[in-house]
């Protein structure tokens, strides 16, 4: 059966600051949308149904991301996290840092061989982020997915909003904000060095941006006040300040949720955030979240 395209991608476009008009019309659109969506059941991961991946396609057209849940769980997960990724259309895996071969990525509690702790891989609470905010430009991931294998014995919840309803109060409050958000110079992330080594140079960049080849909103942000750089003018530090605050206040549209084992979340790379854990290894109760990246975003659903 046909699956209408949603009307939230509107052409004149609703991010052009001069056309409130087509703002007005999306704006009303997104915040219509009931909250929290529901999970879409999966039977088998490694061979979706065609009914399943217009589901998950159509509420990530809606909300950016999609929940679902898998009935059968596969015996090489990394693989199937795979070939979910390119049933799904999202080709290009990232392969970050730590990334196993696969591309896809282990989010547990680990040991690391270097000086420096990444978070993601402790037990500690992550502040509000989109992905690879760290990256090159031309290297922004536009996509994710989550897949948890095991849940924390205690905490590791996630809260998730949609970077398309952030941007909705920020423009609400200030256009001026996102224009300065849109800056190339708006958020820099200071080169990052190891042992020694440069492994990363300054990556200067917008928070907000439209992709010229499908006039999607992209988002590049960290809630970190160390190893970010804001422009320093007073338009930029307010609109900072703003989202900061945004998030300390709290939003109906944030989405809060903890997975279960056998539980996922597939995105457009939206904002979140996980709450600190604690792991049991010895009754089993380890977090093991994988994680997969991706350079485009989800396609749209088929007409
Ligand atoms: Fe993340």
């Amino acid at each position: 059966m046909p699956i209408p395209t949603p009307a939230i991608s509107a052409d004149p476009s609703p991010f052009d600051l001069d056309d409130d008009t087509a703002y007005r019309a999306w704006r009303q659109r997104k915040l219509s949308l009931s909250h929290p969506p529901a999970a879409v059941e999966i039977d088998d991961l490694a061979n979706l149904h065609d009914d399943e991946r217009r589901s998950l396609l159509r509420e990530c057209a809606q909300r950016n991301v999609a929940l679902f849940r898998v009935r059968r769980v596969a015996a090489d997960i990394e693989q199937t996290l795979q070939a979910f990724g390119c049933a799904m259309g999202l080709l290009g895996i990232d392969q970050n840092l730590c990334a196993e071969d696969s591309g896809v990525t282990a989010i547990t509690v680990k040991a690391t061989a270097t000086d420096h702790v990444y978070i993601p891989y402790t037990s500690r609470p992550l502040g509000w982020h989109t992905d690879g905010y760290y990256n090159a430009g031309t290297q922004q991931i536009r996509a994710w997915l989550l897949y948890c294998e095991q849940p924390a014995a205690e905490g590791g919840a996630n809260e998730l909003l949609d970077h398309e309803i952030a941007y909705i109060r920020v423009r609400d409050e200030n256009p001026e904000w996102i224009r300065a958000l849109m800056a190339d110079d708006a958020f820099t992330i200071p080169s990052n060095t190891e042992g020694g080594e440069q492994i990363r140079p300054d990556h200067a960049g917008p928070v907000f941006s439209i992709a010229p080849f499908d006039g999607a909103l992209h988002m590049r942000y960290s809630a970190r006040q160390r190893n970010v750089i804001w422009k320093d003018d007073r338009t930029t530090r307010d609109a900072a300040a703003f989202l900061l605050d945004l998030f300390r206040r709290g939003d109906d549209h944030i989405f809060r949720y903890r997975l279960a084992a056998g539980e996922g979340l597939i995105s457009n790379n939206i904002l979140h955030r996980r709450d600190g854990f604690r792991d049991a290894p010895e009754q089993g109760r380890k977090r093991l979240i994988y994680r997969a990246r991706y350079f485009q975003r989800l396609p749209r659903p088929e007409e």
